[in-house]
Parts: structure tokens; sequence; C-alpha cells
């Protein structure tokens, strides 16, 4: 058994965990920033380095003790190394560095993309078959990938402008609901009607390329419409029987606007993915990435896809470092990682070369 402790800073979660021979996760713990950078609307880049700082440590000695390992059961140490915030990358580079030094071991580095697509490793039952194609979609990212063999991606596409969890979050926040937006989108459309608002999908025929930033704006022009209606309507007429949220805007519109957007952000990534897989002859999509959590995504792609599709559970969708220690153990049997000129790469791309 080959047990590897993950280590993951790159943005807001500080995360440890042990997982054995890429596919049993033995221990998951996440640290989440949540509560504070909510205050801000947003990720507080030097709030979040120094968070990581404060917790890194008791994040780590969890993910032992909830493991019940020791440092000599350990074959490695992986960690993100990017993309992400620089400062909180360092946070984690530089901790896993120490740890493989004093003990003597490998130091895995991990693309934090590629360690999305390995949630799909950490679930029960046999691997999912090559060829893959690989939708990761988070508040990062919205790219997708033909994945032929373990490390082996060629990329078919991306964003053009917001990242689909980003779009989920603007859009979250234009509504008045808490950050982040995608959960709260969830939740708030769990009782609107998705075909309520005509609202655009940017199908950019020919490639497999995304845009969000259309949708965005349309958005916005909506709840403007609702809210000027809303100040219009004279006190005692309003619908009182629906509660007001923030914007002003009543809680049925909300839901409806809510819907609407979560379908055609989901339409968009399940029409090119699926077209993607039929094109290439894949044998599964996977998705990766926060997004994959939303459940009308999983839903859609489930029931429209060519093959079949696999997604990991909620709570290996977000950011945390089971992904990355599976990740790592793939990449030890591809080369021999330790590098202790290993720096952080805030822009690090996933098959850039097509390699
Ligand atoms: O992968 P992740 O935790 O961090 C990055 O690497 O970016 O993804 C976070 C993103 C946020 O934008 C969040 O709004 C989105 O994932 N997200 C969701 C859901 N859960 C998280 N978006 C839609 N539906 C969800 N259920
Ligand atoms: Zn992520």
């Amino acid at each position: 058994m080959t047990l590897i402790l993950g280590i993951e800073t790159s943005c807001d979660e500080t995360a440890a965990a042990v997982v054995a021979d890429g596919r049993i996760v033995h221990s998951n713990v996440v640290a989440s920033q949540v509560e504070i950078h909510r205050r801000y609307g947003g990720i507080f880049p030097e709030v979040a380095s120094r968070q990581h700082v404060l917790s890194i440590v008791p994040v780590i000695e969890e993910a032992m003790a909830e493991a019940n390992v020791e440092w000599d059961d350990l074959a490695a140490v992986a960690v993100t190394f990017g993309p992400g915030l620089a400062g909180s990358l360092l946070v984690g580079v530089n901790v896993a560095k120490g740890i493989a030094w004093a003990r003597g071991l490998p130091l895995v580095g991990v693309n934090h993309i590629e360690a999305h697509i390995y949630g799909n490793w950490l679930v029960e039952g046999a691997p999912p078959p090559f060829p893959a194609v690989c939708l990761v979609v988070s508040g990062g990212h919205t790219e997708l990938f033909l994945m032929t063999d373990h490390g082996r991606y060629q990329r078919l596409g991306g964003t053009l402008d917001d990242a689909a969890g980003e779009a989920f979050d603007k859009v979250g926040r234009l509504l008045g609901l808490p950050y982040p937006g995608g959960p709260a989108i969830q939740e708030a459309a769990r009782a609107g009607t998705p075909t309520a608002f005509k609202l655009p999908r940017a199908w950019l025929p020919g490639t497999y390329d995304f845009s969000f930033s259309g949708l965005k704006t349309a958005v916005l022009r909506m709840v403007q419409k609702h809210q000027a209606q809303t100040d219009r309507q004279p006190e005692g007429e309003s619908e009182s029987h629906v509660q007001q949220t923030l914007p002003g805007i009543a809680a049925q519109p909300l839901a409806n606007l809510a819907a609407s957007f979560q379908a055609a952000v989901v339409d968009v990534l399940v029409e090119k993915t699926c077209q993607a897989a039929e094109a290439l002859g894949a044998q599964s999509i996977l998705l990766a990435g926060g997004v994959a959590a939303n459940q009308w995504l999983r839903m859609e792609m489930s029931r429209r896809s060519p093959v079949p599709v696999r997604y990991p559970p909620p709570q290996l969708c977000t950011d945390n470092a089971a992904i990355v220690a599976a990740a790592g153990f793939y990449r030890l049997g591809i080369e021999n990682p330790t590098n202790w000129a290993l720096d952080v790469v805030p822009n690090l791309r996933l098959a850039e070369n097509g390699s």
C-alpha cells in the first residue's frame, strides 16, 4: 500500500489528506476560509495566505491522526504548486518541502487542475476508462480536455472570459445571494422554473470554447428591470406574501432567475462536452471542480451523454487535498518527482502544448 500525504493551499481552503494507492481516502481535512472571505464578497488574497499560515500545521496533524498513520508510513508528499494565488500556494509548497526534506520522502508537485480530474479516481468501483473527456469547471477554470492515459491530456477548449464558477459567484452577488454564489444559486433555483427567463447561450460553433460574460450581462439587465418594477409598486401593494430579498426582487422572480441562469450555464457545458465525447470516441465523461458539485449539471450531463458520466461526491469536487494525493500517486508512477527547486506557478496550465 502506497500512502501519500496531500497538501492543498491554492485558494481559500487549507487542506491535507492521506490517500492509499491513489484511490482510497484515509483522511481528508479541509479548513475553509469561506466565512472570513464572505464579508468581502470574494477572496482577499493576503488574508487567504495568512490564514493558511495559521491553519496548515494543525490541519496536517489532524489528517495524519485521522488516518492513523506515522510519518514513516508515508511514501511521498504531494502538494499543489499551481495554478492559484501565489501567496497561498507558497505556504503549502514550503510546508511540503519541509516535511519531505526532514523525512527523506519524494516531493511531488501537483497541478491543481489535474488534481480536480483525479477526484474521479476516488470513487469506488472500476477506474474510469480512457479516452475520457474531462470537463473542469471551478471558480478559476472552465476547460475541456481529452485524457488519453494517466498524465496525458489534450486541451480541447476553454472559457474566453469568466470561468463557470466565477459566473455563478458574480450572478449570486447580483441576486443578493451569499458568497459563494454556486451553492446559493443551486438552492435558490429549487423553487424556480428553468424556462421562466429566456437567457442567451454562447454556442461558439466549431470550437470547444465557452463564454459566460454575455449571460452575466443579460442577468444584470433582468435584475435592473425587476428592481425598477418593484420600486414602482406603491406601498402596501407589493407582493407581501413573498419575502423581499436584498436587491429588491421578490422571491419568485429571483428563484426563476436563478433557475434560468443555472439552466443556461449547464445547457452549454453539457452540449459541448457531449459533442466532444461523441466526436472523439470517448469512453467516459469526467466532471471535475467545484461546479461539478452542481446537481443540475450532474443530472443533465448524465441524461444527455452518449457515454457513462462520472463525478466525484460533492466534497471531492470542491478544493481538498485528497485529490492532490490521488494525482500525486499517478504522477509518482510517471516521473521521478523530487525537485527541491519546485516553485509556485500561479498561472500554471494543463496540456498547453498538447502533451
Ligand atoms: O474547485 P473550487 O472549490 O475552487 C477553485 O479551484 O476555483 O470551486 C469553487 C467554485 C465557486 O465558484 C463555487 O461557486 C462553485 O465552485 N460551486 C458551485 C457549486 N458548489 C461550488 N457552483 C455551482 N453549483 C454548486 N453546487
Ligand atoms: Zn479548485
